[in-house]
């Protein structure tokens, strides 16, 4: 990494994109719209905004300072800080778990919209009416070959980059393209809330209405929120390892919980009112945005097939940078001595693909649909497994290990970089909010989560 230069792009500025990248993705675009749309809108809004910053951004902050204190990953860091206790680093198994399952339907997601591309692509998109949207995604995603043809040819390329270890570049285009990315939902959303009918769609986003919420749309909120942050799964325990020794770990964690809620928000934005516009439902489902947003990019006649073609192109590429650092935290983790790099990542995408096949095979009415675990089918089982129930118990131990179990003077000395930066927030930081407040809230809506789930 470059030295700090104090202009243009200085290692700071790198590891911050770097977790960045890795907080913004599917989660703030498919998934944010479509489980606040599930679990009524502007109430849900409202706590997640909560869980966002009184618990999602006090566990990055927990996460940089166990990761750059050590400078391992989870599986170590834990038992780093507290030899005496070995049994900490199954918090870090945990996390690789969660980033095993969260791949698998990645890799469905991923699919869809590498479809979608394509679609717009050769024009198949823009010969659709409004009306119909829903059904071809459903009969696209139900169907047997083609979604599972899309989830190879995208696990493919990640496994490609994983294996030629291009990662520079692969964050160099990233950096570049998720700016463009933004401006394009900001252009989405203009379009959206100028169509028709549009302020409904505004109102449901924005107007709490609590009698909508219910005990699981409350887990759901912060499931969601840690989801999308990427926290409560280890993963910010590796990149705070990388985060420069003068870094101001506070700013940052800021920063990045700033950003990605404000695009999950701008994705709100664009697409809940074209929802209400085209009398959609906004309680639809995973298919959502696929559902949505062509009936948009349709609305603006010729521009609008460049828009579609730009902006299904832009959310595959975010969705591979995502999809390449999980494959690689998990490629890292099997390769050892014995096993080489290489085999270890075709090893873990093989695996990870037939999860995903499954997942896809199961989803709607496909071919898999009858089969159920708990309930659910699998891939409701996996997507409620990684944003709803895995990264809040994997949170609730890291922050107890945090605020309980690791060294007070420890963490003091890393927030304020080794007594450099004034640390004013500390006692509110520690006596309150990781010692009290986030892992009581993290337990009672777990808890009752689960109780009432
Ligand atoms: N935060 C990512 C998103 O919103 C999803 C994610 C969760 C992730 N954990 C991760 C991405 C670990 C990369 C690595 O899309």
């Amino acid at each position: 990494m470059a030295t700090k230069t104090g202009e243009g792009f200085s290692s700071s500025f790198g590891a911050i994109m770097a977790a960045a990248g890795s907080a913004v993705g599917l989660g703030n675009i498919w998934r944010f719209p479509y489980i606040c749309g599930r679990y009524g809108g502007g109430a849900f809004l409202m706590v997640y905004i909560c869980f966002v910053f009184f618990i999602g951004m006090i566990l990055m902050m927990s996460e940089f300072v166990i990761g750059r204190r050590t400078g391992e990953d989870p599986v170590k860091a834990y038992p780093k800080l507290k030899p005496e206790r070995p049994a900490w680093r199954f918090v870090g198994l945990i996390g690789l778990i969660t980033c095993f399952l969260i791949l698998s339907i990645y890799l469905v997601i991923s699919g869809w919209t590498l479809n979608y591309f394509y679609e717009s692509a050769v024009g198949t998109l823009a010969s659709i009416q409004d009306s119909d949207f829903g059904v071809h995604f459903n009969e696209f995603a139900s169907s047997v070959w083609r979604p599972v043809l899309f989830i190879a040819v995208f696990l493919a390329l990640t496994a490609l980059v994983v294996i030629g270890g291009v990662e520079k570049g692969v964050e160099r285009v990233s950096k570049l393209l998720m700016p463009i990315l933004v401006v394009l939902i900001f252009l989405l959303c203009i379009r959206s809330v100028t169509l028709k009918g549009a302020s409904a769609g505004l109102t449901y986003l924005f107007h709490p209405d609590f009698s909508k919420l219910t005990g699981e749309g409350i887990l759901a909120a912060l499931g969601q929120a840690l989801f999308s942050l990427s926290v409560g799964m280890g993963v910010m325990i590796v990149y705070g390892s990388y985060l420069p020794k003068d870094e101001n770990i506070l700013k940052t964690s800021i920063w990045i919980t700033v950003c990605d809620f404000l695009i999950a928000v701008l994705a709100g934005v664009a697409i809940f009112p074209a929802v209400f516009a085209c009398g959609q439902d906004p309680t639809g489902g995973p298919g959502l945005v696929y559902q949505v947003l062509p009936v948009v990019f349709n609305s603006m006649g010729t521009i609008g097939r460049v828009f579609s073609i730009i902006f299904f192109l832009l959310l595959t590429l975010a969705a591979l940078t995502s999809a390449i650092s999980l494959l690689e935290a998990l490629t890292q983790w099997l390769s050892g001595e014995k096993l080489k790099r290489t085999m270890s990542a075709i090893i873990m995408s093989l695996i990870v693909f037939v999860l995903a096949a499954a997942a896809s095979f199961s989803f709607g009415d496909g071919i898999w649909s009858g089969f159920k675990i708990s309930g659910l089918q699998i891939f409701d089982f996996l997507d409620k497994a990684t944003g709803t129930i895995l990264p809040p118990v994997c949170a609730l131990l890291t922050i107890i290990f945090f605020g309980w179990v690791m060294n007070k003077e420890d963490i003091v000395d890393e927030l304020s970089n080794h007594g450099t930066i004034k640390v004013g927030y500390f006692k509110v930081f520690y006596y309150f909010l990781a010692r009290f407040v986030a892992p009581v809230a993290l337990l009672v809506v777990l808890v009752a989560g689960i109780i009432n789930g």
